[in-house]
């Protein structure tokens, strides 16, 4: 579970990237967090992960404040960022045998572990490569197996399907429904509708900064007709991709 309390992110003296915002993401939801490019989603992600300060509010994570108890929340979660360029000097393996010593995974679980994820994400072969010579979508591919090789309880990934090739989003979405399914946390942005309305069981929708909207799709089908805004803003959002 993700408590987000009147959250507030401002940049330098007084860009106000997002905007008092609320948000409880439940246990055993896929949560998706919808909004044109430049609302506030990854701003919302990395203040709920701690890689950056919330200017005024609370986060709580299975009940850990990220602000005074950031190590225990940290445990709490994996987190798959939007870019995948991390340790690129690392070989697949070693950057996986890394995040494995971190949570201190055993040898047989990790061996376990690793060959069963690369088998599905079809990296087996890639394992010994360098991340720098991976594709974008490979890379993406070992963040998401790093992640799931400590099998946190709440997931959250920015933009987790850009750049995954159909066969591997199809895999993920996969994984995520199971995770929701047995009872724990999936949060992910997205800018593309299309995405949230086959995966997601609730969704936010966050504009410049202010979360417009909270509910299920058919929630928001109902309340688009009604509401301009909406209306605009979906096209928008089913432009994209
Ligand atoms: N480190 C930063 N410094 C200043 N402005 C930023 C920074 N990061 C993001 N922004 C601005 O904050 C707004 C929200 O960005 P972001 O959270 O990345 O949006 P999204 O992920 O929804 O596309 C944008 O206007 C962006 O330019
Ligand atoms: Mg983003």
């Amino acid at each position: 579970m993700i408590k987000i309390e009147n959250v507030s992110k401002t940049y330098g003296k007084d860009f106000v990237a997002v905007d008092h915002i609320n948000l409880e993401i439940k246990d055993g939801e896929i949560f998706g967090f919808l909004g044109p490019n430049g609302a506030g989603k990854t701003t919302t992600l990395k203040m709920i992960t701690g890689i950056t300060n919330i200017t005024s509010g609370e986060i709580f994570i299975n009940g850990k404040s990220i602000k005074t108890d950031d190590i225990a929340a940290k445990r709490e979660f994996g987190f798959v960022p939007d870019n995948p360029d991390v340790l690129l000097r690392l070989k697949g393996i070693e950057y996986l045998n890394f995040i494995a010593s971190i949570y201190g995974i055993t040898k047989e679980l990790r061996e376990k572990r690793i060959k069963d994820l690369a088998t599905r994400f079809e990296m087996t072969d890639a394992l010994g490569d360098k991340i720098q010579n991976y594709s974008h979508g490979m890379r993406q591919k070992m963040l998401v197996i790093g992640v799931l090789l400590h099998d946190p309880a709440v997931w959250i990934l920015d933009e987790p399907l850009t750049g995954l090739d159909p066969k591997s989003s199809f895999t993920l979405k996969e994984m995520m429904r199971e995770h929701a399914r047995s009872g724990k946390t999936v949060f992910f942005s997205t800018h593309v509708l299309e995405v949230a309305e086959k995966l997601c069981d609730r969704i936010a929708i966050i504009d410049k900064g202010k979360i417009i909207f909270v509910g299920t799709m058919e929630e928001l089908k109902k309340h688009s007709a009604s509401v301009q805004s909406l209306e605009s803003l979906f096209l928008e959002l089913t432009d994209h991709e």
